[in-house]
């Protein structure tokens, strides 16, 4: 067990799939201190279901990686990034073989044991690698145990980054405060190198696919702190989640579609993707989300149907036994009847931006994972791509901060949090009404069909709510719902005004008022700069 101190080489806040890569690959030469929000597991990777992108069949490219990334990303990815991830798939998958990770594999012609591979929208080839329909759980519980292997990595769990700490002078990031959850007081971390790997934002949304812990706060601290923020307009919806009232928003894997499973708008009534899309329930996500949407808009339904009944009993429990388990405790056999399925919140496209090492616009701060926005996703995110993204910019970030790591001078003594001037909150009905509010308006104004009035009305509401908390927070003590309501604030109106400035519909951007492509000019993603910044935005400015 490491010594507790102040003080690292590098500070990670997120022990997801980013997170934990990245701690992994600094281990041996540096020292890290790891905050997760809740235990070291809960995050978005431990509940990934369908699976990591990578070329691994012979009849599949990079190229063709690259092209089904683009396609998808509806002209707004950047080739350079998608390529970069793409040509790294593969080494980042032997390297979770190596760390034990137990994907799915299946017998080759000549007897030689292989990847299994499934597919999932988007992809023309079966290459989304897996471990049955738990992926994320496989990966997560062997990145946690070996991290735990380490010496030289300090976890701390039930600790909520706050806000980053930047120096005066050169405007390095130098450290971020962290309430402590169990002990109830905020501490102060300080490290050369201070790395985001937070997570999205999807719970800005009243349903969603995400974990609680997904509130946006990397991208929220990282705005406050100075950084420029792209495409947040672009929210992935997932086109299937399970319709219970109990269960929610558990994700229904869009690998049942990948093998075989059919959209209806009834139990054996019509199977409608065919005259929306020709790769039908295997077109991108957002033709699909909004064509669930449209049809029950349309019919008045309260949720579609997912049928996979047609493939043998024994082939759908041995590929999705975590979605068949989950759909019988609700009284569901997927192996017998179709089941009921709506869209929900589930990605966030947009985030930090970063480069290709994962730096942000303030020395010394770096973004990987979900809260990052890297170029590779562009307007929608393909299938499988995200896991991915999280272990190569992992990996990428740390060879760029073990490189910098000594020429970076130590951290300067930092002043304690103060909270002299602030008392128990004595009004905690403020803080969860106003969570409720935000999370129903985000979804009724700015959802899968967007218009102009109704993102004007939200951006009134996210207005008021931001004065409300603001004075709110100047006035009580820290507690993890104030804290992830003031930032699911923050990337609300982020959201909001990134939607009204696109005037077009692209990819998961749908607005009724602008519902063509706007080919006048070259697409570009939507930065936003925050005003009166200290320092110049410009990534990478070491
Ligand atoms: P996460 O795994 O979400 O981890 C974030 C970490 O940050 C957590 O440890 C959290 O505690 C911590 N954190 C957050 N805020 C703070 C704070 N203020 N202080 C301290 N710690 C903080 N993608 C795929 O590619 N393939 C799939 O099959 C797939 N299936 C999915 C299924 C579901 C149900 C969901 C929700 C997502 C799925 N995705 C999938 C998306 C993918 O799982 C995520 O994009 C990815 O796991 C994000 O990893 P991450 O490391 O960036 O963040
Ligand atoms: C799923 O399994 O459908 C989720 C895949 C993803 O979000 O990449």
């Amino acid at each position: 067990m490491a010594e507790i101190s102040d003080l690292y080489d590098v500070l990670v806040i997120g022990s997801g799939a980013a997170g934990l890569t990245l701690a992994l690959e600094l281990a041996p030469k540096a020292k890290v201190a790891v905050l997760s929000k809740q235990v070291l597991k809960e995050g978005s990777t431990f509940y990934a279901q369908g699976g990591i992108a990578a070329v691994f069949a012979d009849e599949d490219s990079i190229d063709s990686h690259v092209e089904d990334t683009m396609v998808a990303g509806a002209g707004l990815c950047d080739e350079k990034a998608v390529r970069f991830v793409a040509e790294r798939a593969r080494t980042a998958i032997e390297r979770l073989l190596a760390y034990g990770v137990g994907f799915t594999t299946t017998q080759g012609d000549n007897g030689r044991t292989l990847l299994h591979l499934t597919r999932e929208g988007g992809h023309s080839q079966r290459r989304v690698v897996h471990a049955a329909d738990a992926t994320g759980m496989a990966v997560e519980s062997t990145l946690e145990n070996k991290v735990r292997e380490q010496s030289n990595i300090q976890l701390f769990e039930n600790h909520v980054a706050i806000d980053l700490i930047r120096e005066g002078k050169t405007g390095r990031c130098v450290g971020a405060y962290a309430l402590d959850r169990l002990a109830g007081h905020v501490r102060l971390f300080r490290a050369r190198k201070i790395v985001l790997a937070t997570g999205g934002a999807s719970k800005v949304y009243l349903y969603t696919s995400n974990p609680d812990s997904c509130s946006g706060d990397g991208i929220a601290m990282a705005w406050r702190a100075g950084c420029r923020v792209a495409n947040m307009e672009f929210c992935q919806f997932h086109p299937t989640c399970l319709y219970h009232p109990r269960a929610k928003s558990f994700l229904v894997t869009e690998a049942v579609r990948g093998e075989g499973g059919r959209l209806l708008l009834s139990p054996g009534g019509e199977r409608f993707m065919p005259r929306f899309h020709k790769m039908a329930e295997l077109a991108p996500r957002d033709v699909v989300a909004r064509a669930i949407d449209h049809e029950m808009k349309r019919l008045g339904l309260d949720n579609v149907w997912l049928d996979i009944s047609h493939q043998p009993a024994d082939f759908i429990r041995e590929h999705f036994p975590t979605v068949h388990a989950k759909c019988l405790e609700f009284g569901f056999d997927m192996t017998r009847e179709p089941i009921p399925v709506v869209p929900a919140a589930h990605y966030t496209c947009g985030g930090v931006m970063t480069d290709l090492a994962g730096r942000t616009d303030i020395p010394g701060l770096y973004a990987i994972g979900e809260v990052a926005y890297t170029g590779l996703h562009g307007a929608n995110r393909m299938a499988s791509n995200s896991l991915l993204e999280c272990l190569v910019f992992g990996a990428a970030a740390a060879g760029d901060i073990l490189a910098r790591l000594d020429a970076t001078p130590l951290p300067p003594s930092l002043a304690p949090w103060d909270e002299s001037w602030v008392t128990d909150s004595d009004e905690e009905v403020v803080v969860s009404h106003n969570w409720d509010e935000l999370r129903l308006f985000m979804w009724d104004y700015v959802g899968i069909v967007r218009t102009t009035k109704r993102l004007e009305r939200a951006k009134r509401r996210v207005d008021l709510l931001l004065g409300e908390i603001s004075e709110y927070y100047g006035s009580f003590k820290v507690s993890n719902d104030l804290l992830e309501m003031r930032n699911l604030a923050v990337v609300a109106d982020l959201i909001v005004r990134s939607a009204m400035a696109r005037k077009e519909s692209r990819g998961l951007h749908y607005t009724l008022d602008h519902p063509e492509l706007d080919n006048s000019k070259p697409p570009s993603p939507t930065i936003l700069s925050p005003v009166n910044a200290q320092f110049a935005p410009s990534i990478g400015a070491e």
